[in-house]
């Protein structure tokens, strides 16, 4: 399988069969080089209701004919803005034509302030917040959306032989590199990408000293560039 960095936490996964992309956030975003007009894809993943991870994800779904695959509250805001999708909810797996995807638990929010011109008060909410574990090609990636640390985390690694795990490592508004370290300690992935950083000023991190602490854990770490792909 192939994948692709697009920057913050989207990225772009060819399976043998189908096309997946995920939480993409592009228009608006000050390091994305792909534009939404770019994405050939035939399903979209989005972790949560935030617009970081939202972003494009209607453009994308509507230009590609892709199903939307997210939480009921997100699969439904965005059903209303005429794109297939498909709702789930935490703790629940579907075996897809590429591979199987299951809803894990994040410690985040989801919402967005209603338009101006609604005269509403007040913050829409759209359903909790997710990772995403998703097998396909015999291989199994951990997608962590935006989460705190969490034991959730120990579960998964116990019950799932994770290749590759990509987890935010921004701080302010998620885990930082630290919380991270340990939540692939956690996991114990073959491979574990930084994401979620450096795209806002409240975000910027070094990925290149993740990867090291990773390392004085035993742990393979690599944070690929913006527009790199990395095969597994
Ligand atoms: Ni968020
Ligand atoms: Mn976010």
């Amino acid at each position: 399988m192939n994948l692709t960095y697009l920057s913050h936490s989207c990225f772009l996964f060819e399976t043998s069969s189908h096309t997946l992309i995920i939480d993409p956030f592009l228009t608006d975003n000050p390091l994305a080089q792909a534009k939404p007009a770019d994405i050939r894809c035939d399903f979209v993943l989005v972790t949560h209701g935030h617009f970081d991870h939202v972003g494009d994800a209607v453009e994308i779904a509507r230009r590609n004919d892709a199903t939307v695959i997210s939480s009921y509250e997100v699969a439904d805001w965005l059903a209303r803005e005429g794109v297939k999708t498909h709702p789930m909810g935490l703790g629940g797996g579907f075996a897809f034509p590429f591979g199987r995807v299951k809803l894990t638990i994040a410690f985040h929010s989801a919402g967005y302030p209603p338009a101006k011109e609604d005269k509403q008060s007040g913050f829409i909410y759209v359903g909790a917040a997710a990772g995403m574990l998703i097998q396909a090609d015999g291989k199994t990636l951990y997608h962590a959306g935006d989460t705190a640390l969490t034991l959730e985390m120990q579960l998964l690694g116990k019950r799932n032989k994770i290749d590759l795990a990509m987890l935010p490592i921004g701080d302010n508004f998620t885990m930082g590199p630290d919380d991270a370290v340990t939540a692939a300690e956690f996991l114990k992935p073959a491979l574990t990408l930084p994401m979620h950083y450096n795209t806002f000023g409240y975000i910027k991190q070094d990925p290149a000293a993740f990867v090291s602490a990773l390392a004085t854990k035993g742990l393979k770490g690599r944070a690929p560039a913006i527009g790199e792909t990395i095969t597994i």
